[in-house]
């Protein structure tokens, strides 16, 4: 498309919105990375583009985690949605509006939509048999119960399918059921549900099948769920759930997946309210925006069926587009806690420049629902060789002749290489429009290697200022482009880029502009990654909840003294440490104390160290040991020893 015939967009997009009783993993960071690269290059090419999450707060697993805490659920999605909120932050996630699905908005919504649907005969009552934890007082849904696998006699499988034969089958059919909950032996009990008529919107499910911006294996398994499979669809659940009341009637709430979408539309209205939008040109019957849902291929249903069905029920404007990708296996197997393949996306970001993983995952990301793995071993190799060696490296290895000629670059140059870079932007853009990312960055980065090359050919070590100059001036006008190009998907170095570059923010129109200005000085913008080793965690069974003696013994604690202490340039929570350890010499240890302590306030504080951990590669630097430490929601606490305890001295 030319940018004479390319009228502006206005779209919304919106990633799935997470659950809240758990910190985010590396899964949710690749959907979040996925959509968010979207929307950036959607911005930076000229169209609107509103981002749009929150987080997903209602049903039983919030209610059993905030009881498992002796918390409230208030006050657990609270913490929840601030660690979430931080850690997509860490990724440069750049949300329009981040709400909750606990909100007045989307009570305000969920209401609307429902009584609508219910004035459209949409909805319909029926009773139901269900099994009942009389410990607990409550109805257990399918997860909740486990017993023996009714097709291979496997013991401990869930109510709704077994993980050892692959069985599905109805929680009737399970052998022995007992509630997961309170351990105890369920009972039978009727309730009358309330229940959305789907199998009413088939016509409109078969069209919406036909004209939205679907993958081909999610229309097919769409289609064959259509076919077979349409039911009435239960959205009401019993006391006590944590949710919302369902109106005109008697303790019946909304089953969470009524909710959750419509918390996209509440995150829209708080927004809109924030900004003095008008909501009906965002999101109503005749909405001026396009509408895309990108999520996981295990939430297809919902968002394929239920919702459109949903929606439609209401007169609102169903999505034009719903993109799903697979799931994030690492190092080839899905993720597990006890493989050290669990890692927790906080974690990770302490581990490795988080804009690395953004580019790792747009170099394997494509619009298929496919499977997309993590190998730790290719990710190292692949962020030294691709963004440090060979598109940072162009920059590293010319800014030294500008330098040389005042800082300022050559009015002459080579047009040719230039050309060749922006003559690519139509086809770069066409994958960033498609979800091929993977192809954009082979094509970004076969003009890094053409640079290299043109920069190896043409030896500016071994030229006149003036010639160097005029080489390097080339290509870091090359430099320039492939920063706009890859700045959908490393916002933060392209950032840094452009500051040396001197050139304000840049985005796909200005691909032509040539470099004017003088340039600054070049700092490296990314450190090659060491190779990463994820701390394993195994989780303990009762009998491993104890340590022995010797267990304890090996843990070699010690006096040491604060000799030094130092904020870290990029870190939110740590201080740097020099510590005096006497006989063991000293260490250096990064320390997540920042938030309690000013670094002048401890130097030659007395501390304890755990000395024989192993050391820590982190982004900043080695960390060699641990220094102990508690902490309540009000301040950090260090362990000291009493006075006179010299460095060095053991702890036993
Ligand atoms: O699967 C999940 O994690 C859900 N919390 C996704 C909800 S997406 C939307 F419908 F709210
Ligand atoms: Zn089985």
């Amino acid at each position: 498309m030319s940018s004479t015939t390319n009228k502006t967009r206005k779209i919304i997009v919106t990633q799935a919105l997470p659950y809240a009783n758990a910190s985010l993993h590396l899964g949710h960071i690749l959907e979040a990375v996925q959509t968010d690269i979207w929307s950036r290059f959607q911005n930076k090419s000229g169209n609107e583009c509103l981002f749009f999450c929150a987080d997903d707060t209602h049903g039983t697993p919030v209610m059993l985690k905030a009881k498992e805490l002796c918390i409230s659920p208030e006050d657990l999605i609270k913490d929840v949605q601030k660690d979430h909120e931080e850690t997509y932050k860490l990724y440069d996630i750049n949300f329009t509006n981040y709400h909750t699905t606990h909100s007045d908005e989307n009570k305000k919504y969920s209401e609307k939509i429902y009584l609508k649907a219910k004035k459209n005969n949409l909805i319909t009552r029926k009773t139901i048999n269900q099994l009942f934890d009389e410990a607990e007082s409550m109805f257990l849904s399918d997860r909740f119960v486990k017993g023996t696998c009714p097709k291979c006699g496997a013991s401990d499988q869930y109510g709704d399918g077994c993980t050892k034969c692959g069985a599905t089958y109805d929680v009737g059919e399970l052998k022995d059921p007992v509630s997961a909950i309170s351990g105890t032996k369920p009972i039978n009990k009727e309730s009358e549900h309330v229940f959305f008529d789907l199998p009413k919107k088939l016509d409109v499910l078969k069209n919406f099948l036909a004209s939205a911006d679907l993958q081909k294996p999610i229309t097919n398994k769409l289609s064959e769920w259509l076919n077979d499979d349409l039911h009435q669809w239960d959205i009401s659940r019993d006391a006590p759930y944590f949710g919302f009341k369902i109106p005109e009637e008697e303790d019946k709430y909304f089953y969470v997946w009524l909710d959750a979408p419509i918390g996209y539309i509440a995150s829209i209205d708080n927004w809109a309210t924030k900004n003095n939008k008008d909501m009906n040109s965002l999101w109503s019957a005749d909405s001026d925006y396009e509408i895309y849902h990108f999520i996981g291929k295990d939430i297809s249903y919902f968002h394929g069926l239920f919702w459109p069905a949903l929606l439609s029920g209401s007169d609102l404007k169903l999505p034009n587009g719903i993109y799903v990708h697979g799931f994030l296996t690492i190092n080839g197997e899905k993720m597990s806690k006890s493989k050290g393949t669990g890692i927790l996306a906080k974690e990770f970001a302490e581990l490795c420049d988080p804009e690395t993983l953004r580019y790792y995952f747009a170099a394997k990301l494509n619009d298929k629902v496919e499977d997309i793995d993590l190998n730790f071993e290719d990710y190292v190799q692949r962020i030294n060789s691709d963004l440090v060696g060979k598109y940072l490296n162009i920059a590293s290895r010319c800014s030294s002749f500008i330098e040389k000629n005042s800082n300022a670059l050559s009015g002459t140059f080579d047009n040719e290489l230039i050309e060749k870079a922006i003559n690519q932007k139509e086809a770069i853009e066409a994958c960033f429009e498609s979800r091929n990312y993977s192809k954009a960055v082979r094509l970004i980065m076969d003009i890094a290697d053409l640079t290299n090359k043109y920069i190896n050919d043409n030896t500016p070590w071994k030229k006149d200022i003036d010639e160097a100059a005029q080489i390097a001036t080339t290509a870091l006008n090359v430099f320039n482009i492939l920063s706009i190009y890859l700045s959908p998907i490393i916002p933060n170095i392209t950032s840094e880029a452009f500051k040396f570059l001197n050139q304000e923010k840049q985005s796909f129109k200005d691909i032509e502009l040539y470099l004017k200005n003088n340039i600054n000085k070049y700092k490296p913008l990314l450190k090659r990654l060491e190779p990463i080793v994820i701390p394993e965690e195994k989780p303990m069974s009762e009998e491993e909840n104890y340590i022995n003696i010797d267990q304890f013994a090996d843990i070699d604690l010690r006096v040491a003294k604060i000799k030094n202490a130092s904020h870290v340039d990029g870190a939110d929570k740590l201080l740097q440490l020099t510590l005096d350890v006497g006989d063991l010499g000293e260490r250096n240890v990064f320390a997540g104390i920042k938030k309690a302590y000013d670094p002048e306030s401890i130097v030659g504080k007395m501390v304890i160290l755990v000395s024989n951990l192993a050391p820590r590669q982190m982004k900043f630097g080695l960390s060699e040991g641990m220094v102990l430490a508690s902490s309540d929601d009000e301040g950090i606490y260090l362990i000291s020893p009493d006075s006179g305890a010299t460095p060095g001295l053991r702890v036993k």
